[in-house]
């Protein structure tokens, strides 16, 4: 038995923020975001819109894609580290809007690997017989929790949703999952409170992303090169036997690394974060859709997924699509 994907979507807030637009707000250029990251543009949510809203959005749309009611839907999985409130989670305030009571309902929180956690999750589900049609989101409305007057950071994020309807089937679909975390990084990526710590700040507002950019690009080079090895060697397939790479989308010369390490060019490689910045858990899942609704991603092609993030934490997925 394997999960395959039925249906892709994905939504992005109304509100673009430029390049431009931020070189009125602080000391940087659109000439460095493009040469540093590959940024053009962010999506901002709009004041009141929460990262539910974005979820729903993307998943009505895979839903519609996936040809599938949300009645059909026996499972929500949505990682996120912006959720709307600390509970109930993000995924059981979408299965009320949805309506499909009773099923499962799991947050995840795994940063930037948010989604690919939540499809090893669902894949297990789905591979047990445990459930049979799962619906597995990414979705940040992370421009609330940055410093808007940091250029280190604000220049690089940004909010969005993608959605994947898996659902279980005899023929292929995802081949393996392979999910890791290094907390030892800890203090290289973060934000600094939560509620059993620096709550008084975090109400407050006074605390915002930190990050040791430097740093964390080094080892997130380094680990996403890893981990596309370990899936070719779990599946004992080369890399040119991978149709496409779907990269975690933050910054465009990690990316080009990994495709170099991975002997791709670059035409095989799905790229987005030009027009939305580093989304975090949404980054993975809005690429796919991208690349499947303007038909590069076919039937049939094998396609790696990647993604690292705050923790460390750090996945990827080998699927037949
Ligand atoms: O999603 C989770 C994983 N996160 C990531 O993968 C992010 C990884 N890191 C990165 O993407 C890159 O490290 C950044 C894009 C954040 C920064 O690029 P960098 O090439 O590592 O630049 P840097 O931090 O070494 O800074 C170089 C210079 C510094 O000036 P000095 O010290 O050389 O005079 C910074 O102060 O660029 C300066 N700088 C800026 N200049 C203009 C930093 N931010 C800006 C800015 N505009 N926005």
């Amino acid at each position: 038995m394997y999960s395959r994907i039925a249906g892709t979507g994905r939504y992005l807030p109304e509100k673009v923020l430029t390049n431009f637009d931020l070189e009125k707000m602080v000391d940087t250029s659109d000439q460095w975001i493009r040469e540093r990251s590959g940024i053009e543009r962010r999506h901002i949510a709009a004041e009141g819109e929460t990262t539910c809203d974005l979820c729903e959005a993307a998943a009505r749309q895979a839903l519609e894609a996936a040809n599938l009611t949300p009645a059909d839907i026996d499972m929500i999985v949505v990682g996120t580290t912006t959720p709307d409130q600390v509970f109930p989670n993000v995924a059981c305030l979408l299965q009320e809007r949805l309506g499909n009571r009773g099923v499962p309902a799991i947050g995840l929180e795994a940063a930037c690997s948010g989604f690919i956690y939540g499809m090893s999750v669902a894949d297990k589900f789905i591979r047990t017989g445990a459930a049979k049609k799962v619906l597995v989101i990414g979705a940040e409305t992370l421009s609330r929790f940055i410093d808007w007057t940091d250029r280190s950071t604000c220049v690089l994020f940004g909010d969005g949703a993608g959605a994947v309807v898996l659902e279980a089937a005899e023929s292929e679909g995802i081949l393996s999952t392979h999910i890791h975390a290094d907390g030892y990084y800890k203090d290289l990526l973060y934000f600094p409170s939560g509620v059993s710590k620096g709550f008084d700040d975090l109400k407050s507002g006074r605390d915002f992303v930190q990050m040791k950019g430097n740093e964390v690009f080094k080892v997130a080079v380094n680990t996403l090169g890893r981990i596309a090895t370990e899936t070719l060697e779990a599946n004992n397939i080369s890399q040119e036997d991978i149709d496409w790479l779907i990269p975690h989308q933050a910054n465009i010369r990690i990316i080009e690394a990994t495709a170099r390490k991975l002997k791709m060019p670059m035409e095989r490689v799905i790229l987005t974060v030009q027009d939305h910045g580093n989304t975090s858990s949404a980054s993975v899942p809005m690429a796919l859709d991208t690349a499947v609704r303007d038909g590069r991603i076919k039937r049939g092609d094998l396609i790696l997924l990647e993604a690292f993030g705050g923790g460390f934490t750090w996945g990827s997925a080998l699927i037949r699509y």
